[in-house]
């Protein structure tokens, strides 16, 4: 097993949280509550917005045990281990043991490589055939307030509909375009994306594609609904 590694994504996804988490601090309540993350990766990211947020606790699931070591040494080394944690395992299982959700609030880069099979370059980043499905599943999981990346080549008209469905609006969101990496850029990865879009379920670009980090909600205290700019931003609207 290896370590997810793409220094740009992960960035802004670290950034996106930040900025998210800091703007609706007092609706979402993560002072009192922390968050819980699917998916911690090196860590880095998100250390360095504990280590920004003094009042933000999270507590992190990784299935790969290389991400795991790895994360657990950045936390340590950024001094934020009190705030931060990781345990190896399936964020879903742990939902699952504890009955549902046990914060409001759950933040994630997910896995979205879209691929006919989970036999790809990390099949951890498998997001399922669509590349959607741990998004779907952790809207479904019961949280109020689901941060998450929204890939452009994902589906994410359908995420977005379905998130809709289950009674979510988009509060806010930060786009930014990301060049093919290893990871998306696996010639299997590029041949069933081009043919996604072809279908009508995402957008990809010659070189690289769109990933916004979106605060889904449902709690009333948080206003508004950008659900038509997300699709926008991503350019399938
Ligand atoms: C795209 S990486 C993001 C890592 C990190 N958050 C970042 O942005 O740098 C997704 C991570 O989710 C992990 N993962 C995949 N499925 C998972 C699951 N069901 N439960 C917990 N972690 C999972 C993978 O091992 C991988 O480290």
């Amino acid at each position: 097993m290896t370590c997810f590694s793409s220094a740009d994504e992960s960035a802004h996804y670290g950034f996106s949280v930040c900025m998210l988490l800091e703007q609706y601090r007092a609706p979402l309540g993560w002072e009192a509550e922390g968050v819980v993350e699917l998916g911690t990766g090196d860590a880095t990211a998100i250390a360095d917005v504990v280590r920004s947020l003094p009042g933000l606790r999270v507590s992190s699931f990784d299935i790969s045990a290389t991400s795991v070591e790895t994360a657990r040494a950045n936390i340590a080394a950024r001094g934020v281990a009190d705030r931060y944690t990781v345990e190896l395992g399936d964020f879903f299982d742990q939902a699952d043991a504890a009955g549902g959700p046990s914060v409001s609030t759950v933040i994630s880069n997910p896995p979205y490589i879209p691929a006919p099979d989970g036999d790809i370059l990390m099949p951890e980043l498998w997001g399922g055939v669509h590349g959607n499905d741990l998004v779907l599943r952790l809207l479904k999981a019961g949280y109020d307030n689901v941060i998450t990346a929204v890939a452009s080549y994902s589906d994410p008209a359908e995420t977005i509909r379905t998130a809709a469905d289950l009674g979510y609006r988009v509060a806010n969101f930060l786009a930014m375009g990301l060049d093919y990496g290893a990871y998306s850029g696996e010639p299997k990865v590029q041949r069933h994306i081009r043919r996604m879009c072809g279908e009508g379920r995402g957008w990809a670009g010659e070189d690289g594609y769109m990933v916004a980090i979106a605060l889904f909600t449902r709690s009333p205290d948080v206003p508004g609904d950008r659900a038509d700019q997300l699709l926008a931003a991503l350019q399938v609207s």
